[in-house]
């Protein structure tokens, strides 16, 4: 999404991917598109990093052992994508699904492309901004809030796009908004079952521990996603990384 490497502790340098016009005009475009041609779903992030299909193995390996009733948030969910690509070998249902996203054209395009997706019957697209916005658990439905969270919460690109974000915060600490992240998304995850799983191409997997397990998020490692790493002046890395984190009581 960037190349910029930041250095340690440094914010990524903002662009138009942090601001919600550069979605809304992406999602008014992807809709025009879609009605056009059903088959045009719009962009699948970080496909070339087959994240979506390695996210679904980590979901269904045994170290999770989640059951087919778990409930899922897809913060961010863009064109809804994921959820959908979840629902594909009826190892979950939908049912206890939720997408949400500030982008009124992506909450559009997902229910749109949800009507014409029969096991996604059940799935939930909602309008919320993650950082501006603070729901109660029954935003979500009357399960959420009975449960206590999600037992999943899905991240793909969103925490990376706030991270764009030159916005500070109101509260007069100089803070950039996407330093709230993680304290206002850990309060929807399940304590101590659920999990934040989070995947970013802005930040390396070291950056990415940090930034979610600042003070006050409650969250700590649970498990991460191999991806293929290659080796650029001495240093290992990947395109992508994916961490899991449980919120701890
Ligand atoms: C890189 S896209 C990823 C979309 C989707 N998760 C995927 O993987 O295809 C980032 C998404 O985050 C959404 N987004 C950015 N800031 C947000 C916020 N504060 N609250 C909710 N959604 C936000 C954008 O509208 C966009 O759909």
């Amino acid at each position: 999404m960037s190349s910029a490497e930041p250095a340690e502790d440094a914010h990524l340098n903002p662009s138009a991917l942090g601001t919600k016009a550069h979605w809304d005009s992406l999602y008014a475009l992807e809709l025009t598109n879609h009605s056009a041609n059903p088959d045009d779903v719009g962009t699948i992030w970080f496909s070339d990093s087959d994240c979506e299909s390695r996210i679904y193995q980590y979901l269904t390996s045994d170290s999770l052992s989640l059951p087919s009733t778990s409930t899922f948030l897809d913060v961010g969910t863009g064109n809804g994508h994921l959820l959908f690509s979840l629902l594909e070998d009826g190892d979950f249902e939908g049912d206890g699904m939720v997408g949400v996203d500030y982008s009124e054209g992506s909450v559009e395009l997902a229910r749109n492309i949800a009507e014409q997706t029969p096991e996604a019957a059940g799935v939930k697209f909602l309008r919320l901004d993650v950082i501006q916005d603070t729901p109660e658990l029954a935003f979500f439905g009357e399960r959420i809030a009975e449960e206590g969270g999600f037992d999943v919460i899905l991240d793909k690109g969103t925490f990376d796009a706030i991270s764009l974000s030159d916005q500070l915060l109101e509260d007069g600490t100089g803070r950039r908004i996407y330093e709230v992240y993680p304290e206002k998304v850990a309060k929807w995850v399940k304590p101590d079952s659920g999990i934040l799983l989070v995947t970013s191409c802005n930040w390396t997997e070291e950056e990415l521990v940090k930034k979610m397990t600042v003070e006050g998020s409650g969250l700590e490692v649970k498990g991460r996603i191999k991806y293929p790493e290659f080796t650029f002046g001495g240093k290992k890395g990947s395109t992508v990384c994916s961490v899991a984190f449980q919120r701890k009581r």
